[in-house]
This record gives C-alpha cells, structure tokens and sequence, in this order.
C-alpha cells in the first residue's frame, strides 16, 4: 500500500508518515498549456477497501471549467486529490499538460495549481498571514491583489485592525461566506 493512501487520524500519524518522494528537479512549467487528464486512473484508500475509481479517464483542456456532481461519498473529493497529486493513483497516471506529473515532479506541478478544499482551515494569525499562508516574506501588493480578486479587501479594510486582524483561534469570527473568500485568496 503506498503510504499517500493511509488514512491519516491523529498528529501521530502525520508525524509518522515518511515525508513525500520527490526527485525531479526544479523547473518552471509556466510554459505548459494548463490541461489536466486522468488515464486509466484506479485507486482505494487500502487494500480490501473498495475502489473508489475504477479506470477512470477525463481530459480537462486548458481554460474548461469544469463541475463533478454525485451523491455524497462518491468519490468527488477524492477525484480532486488524485488529479491534484496529494494522492497517488493505485493504477493509472495524471497528465498536466500532456505530460505525466511523476515526471514533472510534484513540486514543479504545484506551483502550477491553486485550490480550495471542502476542509480547509483558517489558522491562528492575521488575515495577512493566513493569505500568504504563512509566508516568512509576504508581498503585501499581491496578498492585496488577490484579497481584491476574491472580493474580501474591502471587508478587510473596513475591521479596524485591517489586514492585521487575528483570525483562528485566537480572534474575531469571520462569516462562512468570508472565511470561503479568504481561502479563495490564499489559493490565488
Ligand atoms: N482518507 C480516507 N481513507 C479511507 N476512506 C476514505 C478517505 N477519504 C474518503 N474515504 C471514503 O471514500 C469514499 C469517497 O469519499 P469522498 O470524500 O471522495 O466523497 P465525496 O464525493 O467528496 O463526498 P461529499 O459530497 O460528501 O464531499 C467515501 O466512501 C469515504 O468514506
Ligand atoms: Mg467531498
């Protein structure tokens, strides 16, 4: 079983976990067209565990925008994982602009993508911080940039702590609604 595809419950198995494998080089994949495809993808979360996918193959072009609908537990979730590479397929492989990640190098590929995960979290630190995710050199023009592109600058601007406000579990509360753009932020 590879070791992406335990469930991980508690710090212990995150502590546990052996870092991920990652030998390509580092290279800018700015010049790919960003499609994303999935050739004869199978994959459960252990062995005598169900599949979830069985040989699944989609090809998402470059500019599509694209919805995955199904019941809950289907699969959806876990479909985004393996297309985003925080999951290894059991069999097939993920192509990212025709070309296969594993020879891409998962580090070169993420700095391609951006998301926002059904469970994402704020964490405790200032807006600024949890947009820059944390960043030890944050760009304040473009954390702000991206607040605006996700419509929560002004929200910002208008607490009086600004971009300084605590968020998690130290400080104020944010809507649902802006806690989701903040996240669209962070991702952008
Ligand atoms: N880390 C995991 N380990 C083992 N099984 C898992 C894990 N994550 C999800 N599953 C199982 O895989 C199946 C698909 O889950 P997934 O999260 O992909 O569903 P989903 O379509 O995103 O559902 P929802 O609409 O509720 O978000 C479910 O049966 C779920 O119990
Ligand atoms: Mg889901």
């Amino acid at each position: 079983m590879p070791p992406s595809a335990t469930r991980l419950n508690s710090a212990a198995d995150i502590a546990l976990e052996p870092p991920e494998r990652d030998e390509q080089p580092d290279s800018n994949l700015a010049h790919l067209l960003p499609s994303i495809e999935l050739r004869n993808v199978s994959f459960r979360y252990a062995e005598g565990e169900p599949w979830i996918l069985r040989n699944a193959n989609f090809l998402i072009e470059a500019g599509e925008s694209v919805a995955v609908t199904g019941p809950s537990g289907a699969g959806k979730s876990t479909l985004l994982k393996i297309a985003l590479g925080l999951l290894k397929p059991c069999e097939g492989e993920v192509l990212f602009g025709a070309m296969p990640v594993r020879q891409l190098g998962l580090a070169n590929f993420r700095r391609q993508i951006g998301t926002v995960m059904q469970e994402d979290t704020l964490l405790t630190g200032s807006l600024a911080e949890n947009i820059a995710f944390f960043d030890v050199q944050p760009d304040q023009a473009r954390l702000e940039s991206c607040a605006k592109l996700a419509q929560l600058h002004d929200d910002i601007v208008r607490m009086p702590m600004g971009y300084q406000t605590l968020v998690g579990d130290l400080g104020s509360g944010l809507s649902g609604g802006q806690k989701q753009r903040l996240l669209l932020a962070r991702a952008l």
